[in-house]
């Protein structure tokens, strides 16, 4: 039985699938190839991250396709619902990656509030002839603990994030369709604390954050969760952080907002063009930009190998 894995599967995910007998291919096939490729290679399972789509042509065209899997969390890229009733499995691995997206985040935040991205761009260019002056540019840094993160989409990644930011001392507010309080595990030397955290409403949280990230799934009616009329009831220089899926925050009220200061400064992993995104953020010197890799760790992609690999097998095995 053959299994394309297109968008790659990690080397433990494809030896458990080849121990379990299965074929697994990991040619990139061409997105306007790929039915044909399944159909002439009698390929069963198609395995992919978030640069493959499987929309309901590619349903159609391939009679003979009996699971699809998303490596990863969002399922954006996939017809859910329409293969779903044509009888194809669909799945995702939505908790193997949370940490390694949490640490991203954390990542553009502790750059963002001492302007590494900008400070990045300039060194190598004015560093050895005008450094005095870029540091002083830089110089108004602040520090992160003591500070209100705001998140919304409060699940698994969302809570993640939440173990960040209350181990470096931050205060954690948080919203989310589901209302109530979330217990927030954080595990130190093996000492366990579970600190409650009660959700509030978005108004609230966009008006008490100084940072907001935001871990919620691509909306169904493709409209941003965030738009300028959010923004406009933000604090002033707030830090607005989108790892999660492309357009949630609307790219031209960021950066209007960037330009006329009202928010401080962004960190962006995924984009609304993706692969092509808007030349204007890519350049943004307020902008701490990566290229939709929340999810791209040794550890995360072995993981979610490994998930995949024990979901497949025991489909097959049922
Ligand atoms: C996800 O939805 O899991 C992330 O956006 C990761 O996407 P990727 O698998 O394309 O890196």
């Amino acid at each position: 039985m053959k299994i394309l894995a297109n968008d790659g599967i990690s080397a433990s995910g494809q030896q458990k699938l080849e121990a379990a007998g299965f074929t697994v291919i990991t040619a990139k096939v061409a997105q306007a190839d790929i039915a044909n490729y399944i159909n002439e290679n009698s390929v069963e399972v198609l395995l992919v991250r978030s640069a493959t789509t499987c929309r309901k042509e590619v349903v159609d065209a391939c009679p003979g396709l009996k699971m699809v899997g998303r490596g990863g969390v969002g399922m954006d890229n996939i017809d859910v619902a329409y293969a779903t009733e044509k009888g194809v499995k669909v799945f995702n691995t939505p908790a193997s990656s949370s940490q390694s997206v949490a640490e991203l985040t954390f990542a553009h935040l502790f750059g963002m509030v001492r302007f590494l991205p900008d400070s990045n761009r300039q060194m190598p260019i004015k560093g050895t002839t005008d450094f005095n002056n870029l540091k002083k540019a830089y110089a108004k840094g602040t520090e992160l603990r003591g500070k209100t993160i705001g998140i919304i989409g409060f699940g698994r990644i969302g809570q993640s994030v939440a173990q960040y930011a209350l181990g470096i001392g931050m205060h954690v507010i948080a919203c989310d369709r589901i209302t109530g309080v979330v217990k927030v595990n954080i595990e130190i030397n093996g000492q366990r604390i579970v600190v409650p955290v009660s959700t509030i409403s978005m108004e609230e949280l966009l008006v008490k954050s100084d940072f907001i990230s935001i871990h919620v799934p691509k909306q169904s009616d493709g409209k941003p969760v965030l738009g300028a009329a959010e923004i406009a009831i933000m604090k002033d220089g707030v830090g607005l952080i989108n790892l999660a899926r492309g357009g949630v925050i609307d790219e031209t009220a960021l950066l209007d907002a960037l330009n006329s200061g009202k928010v401080g400064a962004a960190a962006l992993d995924v984009f609304e063009n993706e692969p092509t995104p808007n030349a204007a953020l890519m350049t943004h010197s307020k902008i701490s930009l990566s290229p939709h890799i929340g999810a791209a760790t040794e550890e995360a992609q072995d993981r979610i190998g490994d998930e995949i690999a024990e979901i497949v097998i025991d489909f097959y095995n049922k």
